[in-house]
């Protein structure tokens, strides 16, 4: 089943660095020739402002998802099922 990433684009988490994140992310599933198995989207504001930059990996949500941790995230979180 395909992953799906949610990227808030909400202003605060988009000046808080999901800007950049969403740059990262798509050069990450770029790399690893993953476009195909993940659905990526952004959302409005998910309402959790203060711990943005929020991302979602299905049903997981991350806060505070800085650069520092946004590959971790994703190597931990795409990697996960053959
Ligand atoms: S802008 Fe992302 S939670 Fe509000």
């Amino acid at each position: 089943m395909k992953k799906q990433i949610v990227i808030c684009m909400g202003s605060s988490c988009f000046s808080r660095g999901n800007d950049r994140n969403l740059e990262i992310i798509e050069s990450f599933l770029a790399e690893h020739q993953m476009q195909d198995q993940v659905d990526l989207r952004g959302s409005r504001c998910e309402e959790r402002c203060d711990r943005g930059p929020i991302l979602k990996i299905d049903e997981k949500i991350f806060t505070h998802a800085n650069q520092a941790d946004i590959l971790k995230i994703l190597r931990d979180n795409l990697f996960t099922e053959e």
